[in-house]
């Protein structure tokens, strides 16, 4: 499979995802006290402003998610405020209450790229869970990888990257270690 020339079409697909040091994004039973933030425990690492923060999800124009990590966000509390949201299904979901920022989809994922996200968006956040990412990943739609590490061994859960992907080598473009012990790994696509 030949991957999608996300950027000279003008639009970009980043899969972010928070990882336990040993490769799971979610526990068995679903809890998320794991992501919490220790508190400042690596001193030579960065830490980044509320107002940095809401910057850079501002510039993010839509996020594409599956539909179990779309449910879980309607239990845990909406954390994509009023960004366009998509949701990848093949049920017929309730809604996100009375948002209208949220659509679902269901079908083609190349078409929902190419057809119905890159005209209207240039960047795309791809932000779970293991199963869309995969199957985005195995497409070849992904044009960056943004990999937060968090200082935590699960031992069990639901891995990230289990399935079949093929062999792929990425380029790392960048890496940040911030004070609270997260470090995130930026990476870009192979180019064909
Ligand atoms: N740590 C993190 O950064 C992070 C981020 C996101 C999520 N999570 C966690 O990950 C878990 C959910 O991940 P998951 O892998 O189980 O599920 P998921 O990827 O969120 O959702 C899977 C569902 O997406 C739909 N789907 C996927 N590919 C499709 C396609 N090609 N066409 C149509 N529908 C498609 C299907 O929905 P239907 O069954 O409705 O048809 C499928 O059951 C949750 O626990 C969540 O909290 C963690």
């Amino acid at each position: 499979m030949s991957r999608s020339q996300g950027n000279a079409k003008g639009r970009s697909v980043t899969l972010h995802m928070v990882s336990s040091l040993d490769g799971f994004i979610a526990k068995k039973d679903n809890s998320v006290s794991w992501l919490d933030s220790p508190g400042s425990v690596y001193e030579a690492g960065v830490s980044i402003s509320a107002q940095e923060a809401a910057t850079f999800l501002k510039a993010i124009d839509c996020y594409v998610l599956g539909s179990r990590t779309y449910e879980h966000a309607l239990e845990l509390g909406w954390p994509y405020g009023d960004t366009p949201v998509v949701v990848v299904t093949g049920r017929e979901l309730p809604p996100a209450g009375t948002r209208k920022t949220v659509e679902f989809y269901s079908g083609d994922l190349k078409t929902l790229v190419d057809v119905k996200l890159a005209p209207r968006y240039r960047n795309i956040w791809l932000v779970g869970g293991a199963m869309l990412c995969q199957r985005f990943l195995k497409l070849g739609l992904v044009d960056e990888i943004r990999l937060t590490i968090a200082p935590v061994l699960l031992g069990e859960g639901l891995r990230l990257f289990s399935g079949s992907l093929a062999e792929e080598r990425w380029n790392l473009k960048n890496v940040a270690a911030y004070k609270n012990g997260f470090v995130e790994l930026s990476y870009s696509a192979p180019t064909a």
